[in-house]
């Protein structure tokens, strides 16, 4: 398997290492769940190209090195593809050691692969079931971790709210440098181009992309990326605010680092169905 290593500045005197998994997309239903949903599983994993005993040895690999090398196992969200009995169920039994952080992605909230109804209400169903699977909250959670502060918060369907941003504030006042996971990195100026210009993609699928851009969208990921006004301050807030040092994510599939601004680093790890691991040195 391929690894990666960043190395990031945290100001701190003993360095912590993290293993930065996200976007297994794990595709498993079985006979507790209705006929289209196995077929949906057959699909997806064909559509990922990988068979899924194939991924799960990928998934051992990697959390076997991460519970021997690292500090912390962090997951920024998409382990499941879509909401099944099995993939609970493994979301619960895979991440139950003491050493994993999870941010929540959009797929753990998936009914159907491809509804076009996912908002606030959408999340709803599933979200009690997926919150009880994973090993910490998922509107937002933070864990102290080697002198860092881990703060999760749900970004997954594009949006955050003031509530977030200000639990996020009082996490900053603590006065610990902050390492802030999300599944879905934020807009930035670099990787809106590496999205829709290098790679050529329809849109860009981050968090806080000004409106004036997202118009060129199709209508509904216009409908679906466009951020409201809490999610602009909140975004304005994470990118001048000192106390935030690292914005660590997923979402988009490939390995990514960037500088926000000086002292402000945005990563994105590969989705884990590659054959790459990324680990994080912070120092
Ligand atoms: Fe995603």
């Amino acid at each position: 398997m391929k690894q990666t290593t960043f190395r990031l500045d945290f100001g701190l005197k003993k360095p912590v290492r993290v293993l930065h998994l996200s976007d297994t997309h794990f595709c498993v239903a079985d006979e507790r769940d209705c006929v289209r949903k196995r077929e949906l599983a057959k699909k997806r994993e064909h559509a990922f190209g990988i068979p899924t005993e194939e991924l799960s040895s990928l998934w051992r690999e990697s959390v076997a090195y991460g519970k021997s090398h690292d500090d912390l196992i962090l997951h920024t969200g998409d382990f499941c593809d879509f909401v099944s009995v099995r993939l609970l169920e493994m979301l619960h039994e895979e991440m139950s050691g003491g050493e994993f952080f999870f941010a929540v992605g959009n797929h753990e909230f998936c009914q159907y692969v491809g509804d076009l109804d996912e908002d606030a209400q959408y999340k709803l169903r599933s979200v009690e079931e997926v919150r009880l699977a994973s090993p910490n909250g998922l509107y937002f959670a933070s864990r102290v971790v080697g002198g860092v502060n881990f703060v999760a918060l749900d970004n997954s369907y594009y949006l955050v709210t003031k509530a977030q941003r200000e639990m996020l504030e009082a996490e900053v006042a603590k006065g610990l440098p902050v390492a802030l996971c999300m599944h879905t990195p934020i807009h930035t100026e670099a990787l809106f181009q590496q999205m829709t210009v290098t790679r050529g993609r329809p849109c860009a699928y981050l968090c806080g992309t000004p409106p004036v851009l997202t118009q060129h969208y199709d209508e509904y990921r216009r409908r679906q990326q466009t951020p409201d006004q809490d999610t602009l301050d909140f975004v304005d807030y994470v990118k001048n605010e000192p106390g935030i040092r690292a914005l660590l994510t997923g979402h988009l599939h490939f390995t990514w680092q960037e500088e926000v601004r000086p002292g402000l680093v945005q990563v994105v790890a590969p989705g884990g169905f590659l054959h790459e691991m990324l680990e994080l040195e912070l120092v």
